[in-house]
């Protein structure tokens, strides 16, 4: 009795043990330090910027590893590389998970990297563990998530999703005047057209049935709290905003008080206006910043003549925030009326939060808790990619803690063990979604 009790046990255990992973988070860093070498500045800063000499070396570096790991590769007209480790049920969308290797300049090395490095090591792990994917599980490298050559973020994940238009893609030059399609088309992406390439990046109904990325907090809260994995339930969207004001200007000494028409108190009023609006949303995912402020002529005896303002302003509620965005406008109008100078609004660019699937949140927390990891579900205040995934698929995100929550610099850092943790939730989370099976074991 008590052996078979015993035996039983054995069974059950033998069982569990079987739908787990091994992964060695110093190996992980070993590869995210390879990758970090390819920068054009000196570690640990990194540099490396769309279609430039070391982004094609990471490209080609990202390549090398999932044909090691017996994926099939397939790149995009954007250049998108997805790496397809094949399920028994051929014909079923992927689940599909990635992130980006670009970074901006004076970067860190885990910043994205981590999101396409550790998928690779989480499909090793399910291999290793002898894992068979029923749908197929694919990795995916993001073209240019960071704006920093063409000043438009996420140009790969947009054009996937469809939320990109030639018009946009084409007003968008670099630094030396150039066009993306130029660019992709010199390093062996694109296609004839700009919409030629946008069409030919669009996912196609059915190709994707779940999108999941892991990457680092980029924020203190979990390293702060002592917690292992972040659950995220919602991307932040930030809409940005430009204002202009323009007033007469005038000598600081001469110009009379009552016949002035200050541009520069005009934006300060404006910048206070923000700040109000904001606070009267009532809620702590709401957030907005006056970053740029710039006043002219600019000099201590002269009447501002000109203020100009950009301000970002976030949430998850996409209609709060879109509100916020709004009373801002009508500020504007109001304080220009008010001090008589003459204005200009524009709305940079406004997209849409995105929320988590609830699917995707549940695998990920079953899957950290199988671990005995400690979770918090969190909202992303940085956007991602998934943001854009969210328009064509079921969306979720990881998170694991950063040093004080330290990213896009080159001191930015990630502890093995919560790499380790992040990579084995992500890998137990794309088996669960992806329906597959472990292997018996015997005893
Ligand atoms: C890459 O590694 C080599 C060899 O250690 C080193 O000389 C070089 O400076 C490194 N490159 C960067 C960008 O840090
Ligand atoms: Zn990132």
């Amino acid at each position: 009795m008590t052996s078979l009790l015993a035996l039983c046990v054995a069974l059950f255990a033998v069982a569990v043990r079987a739908q787990t992973v091994q992964v060695d988070g110093n190996k992980v860093v070993e590869v995210l330090t390879r990758l970090a070498n390819l920068s054009d500045h000196e570690n640990p800063a990194v540099t490396r910027i769309l279609f430039t000499p070391n982004d094609m070396l990471a490209r080609n570096f990202v390549k090398d590893l999932m044909r090691e790991h017996h994926m099939t590769i397939r790149e995009d007209a954007m250049g998108n590389i997805f790496g397809r480790w094949e399920g028994s049920d051929a014909s079923a969308g992927s689940v599909l998970t990635g992130s980006h290797c670009d970074a901006i300049p004076l970067a860190g090395m885990y910043d994205g990297t981590l999101g396409v490095i550790g998928a690779i090591e989480a499909v090793a792990a399910l291999q290793r563990a002898g894992f068979k994917p029923s749908r197929p599980i694919e990795v995916l490298f993001f073209t240019s998530e960071e704006p920093t050559r063409f000043g438009l973020s996420c140009s790969g994940s947009r054009a996937m999703a469809g939320a990109l238009t030639a018009e946009a893609l084409e007003s968008k030059l670099d630094s030396q005047g150039r066009h993306f399609l130029q660019v992709a088309n010199e390093v062996g992406y694109g296609a004839a057209s700009t919409s030629d390439m946008l069409a030919a990046t669009r996912l196609k109904e059915g190709q994707v049935d779940y999108f999941v990325e892991l990457h680092i907090e980029q924020g203190p809260l979990l390293e702060r709290e002592g917690l292992d994995i972040g659950v995220v339930t919602a991307i932040a969207a930030p809409a940005a905003l430009e204002v202009t004001f323009h007033g007469d200007g005038g000598h600081a000494g001469g110009q009379l008080m009552p016949d002035r028409n200050d541009a520069g108190l005009a934006g300060a009023e404006l910048a206070l206006a923000v700040e109000r609006h904001v606070l009267a949303s009532g809620s702590v995912d709401t957030v907005g910043t006056t970053g740029t402020f710039e006043i002219a002529p600019g000099a201590i005896n002269s009447v501002p003549r000109d203020a100009r303002l950009a301000i970002d302003i976030r949430d998850i509620d996409g209609p709060r925030r879109d509100r916020v965005v709004a009373a801002v406008l009508a500020s504007a109008k109001e304080i220009a009326e008010r001090r008589k100078v003459r204005y200009t609004s524009r709305v940079i660019n406004q997209d849409p939060p995105a929320s988590s699937h609830e699917d995707i949140v549940s695998a990920v927390a079953a899957s950290a808790e199988a671990l005995g990891l400690s979770t918090k579900r969190m909202v992303s205040r940085a956007y991602h990619d998934s943001l854009f995934m969210a328009r064509v698929a079921p969306m979720g995100m990881i998170f694991i803690p950063c040093k004080n929550g330290w990213s896009h610099r080159p001191d930015e850092f990630s502890k093995p063990q919560d790499i380790a943790n992040g990579v084995s939730v992500l890998a137990l989370t794309m088996a669960r979604l992806s329906g597959g099976s472990w292997p018996r074991t015997e005893l």
